[in-house]
């Protein structure tokens, strides 16, 4: 239907995905399919960015990223898949963005200073790397987009973006509507040692784990550290277990948690098996749809080949319009 209102998000394809993506964003982008015209976008060229030294990995980070998005329920019949590099519009968008971004705006970004003092090993004092969030804008303006899901970290990239949309309608006339955020309000998951789940640390339960190798990562991650012996009352509140709890189990498990852990009626191994049962049944159709797909690899690349034609129709009518705005 082409009168619905378009959504687009991306994921950078830097590695296999957790249940903190899951919870953070994947099950608002597949709620979002019934309701909106949906484009997700694995961005291999933001990946590049920061990894432009690193790529031996990317192809295979690419077909990763398709199984998991599939496995979780995008449905390639009505959202539309596709890999970034394989639709050109949004380079060209982004070279022609980039001629109106005054250099003031991307040096101010937070995650821009931010990123560059936090990450290791990279040099991101490229050019590409300070223009990430002008690929961004031009990957949701070739779509016109309205919505774009994203986390709370994507927030000053959004307000980027609906200020590019507006001086380029300043200067050329009006092209785009203003892209909202919509935002995914999930405190970020622990991993299995009271960190944030992140693939750097080591600790995520990844959407691609075997049950027996869920189970074994949340039976051995770290508890209340107060509560050392089976009869030490323990505190939910200070608990990584707990806050998963908060994410996949049921009221009437929290409420048992809450009061039993509290006055050490059940033990942390317990509590740990009362969070895989609901842990579980959530994973556990999601790995039979990811395994399906990967038998057929062929068929993945055929599926993004076809999003990305489907994506290019219409960024491609786009750029048509934002060439003769501009006059070129
Ligand atoms: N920057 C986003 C992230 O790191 C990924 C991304 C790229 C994106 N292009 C986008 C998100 C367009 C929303 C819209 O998560
Ligand atoms: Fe955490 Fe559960 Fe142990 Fe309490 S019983 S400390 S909530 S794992």
């Amino acid at each position: 239907m082409s009168t619905q209102e378009r959504v687009l998000s991306g994921f950078r394809p830097s590695g296999p995905l957790h249940i903190g993506h899951l919870v953070g964003a994947l099950q608002n982008w597949v709620s979002l399919q019934d309701q909106y015209r949906c484009f997700y976008a694995i961005c291999d060229w933001h990946a590049l960015t920061s990894e432009y030294a690193h790529t031996e990995p990317l192809r295979h980070y690419v077909l990763q990223m398709a199984l998991d998005w599939m496995a979780v329920g995008l449905d390639p019949e009505r959202s539309t898949l596709f890999v970034q590099s394989s639709v050109k519009e949004h380079a060209e968008l982004h070279l022609l963005l980039s001629m109106i971004v005054p250099l003031g705006w991307l040096e101010r970004v937070p995650t821009y200073k931010e990123q560059q003092l936090q990450v290791k090993g990279r040099d991101l004092t490229n050019y590409g790397f300070l223009g990430y969030p002008v690929l961004q804008t031009a990957d949701i303006l070739a779509y016109k987009a309205r919505w774009v899901p994203v986390g709370e970290d994507q927030i000053s990239h959004l307000e980027l973006s609906r200020e590019i949309a507006r001086r380029f309608n300043s200067i050329y006339g009006e092209v785009f509507p203003e892209p909202q955020p919509k935002i995914t309000r999930v405190p970020r998951l622990p991993g299995t040692d009271g960190r944030k789940m992140s693939k750097s640390y080591n600790n995520a339960v990844y959407l691609s784990d075997p049950e027996g190798e869920v189970r074994k990562k949340i039976l051995t991650m770290v508890t209340d550290p107060a509560r050392i012996r089976r009869s030490d009352p323990g505190n939910p509140d200070v608990c990584p277990v707990y806050t998963l709890h908060k994410a996949f189990s049921s009221q009437s498990t929290l409420d048992t948690v809450n009061l039993e852990c509290r006055r050490a009626g059940i033990g942390c191994i317990d509590c740990k098996n009362f969070l895989l049962d609901h842990l579980d049944p959530v994973l556990a159709p999601l790995r039979e749809r990811r395994e399906a797909f990967a038998r057929s690899p062929d068929r993945v690349k055929q599926i993004l080949e076809a999003g990305a034609d489907r994506a290019r129709e219409v960024a491609s009518a786009t750029l048509a319009e934002v060439r003769n705005a501009i006059r070129i």
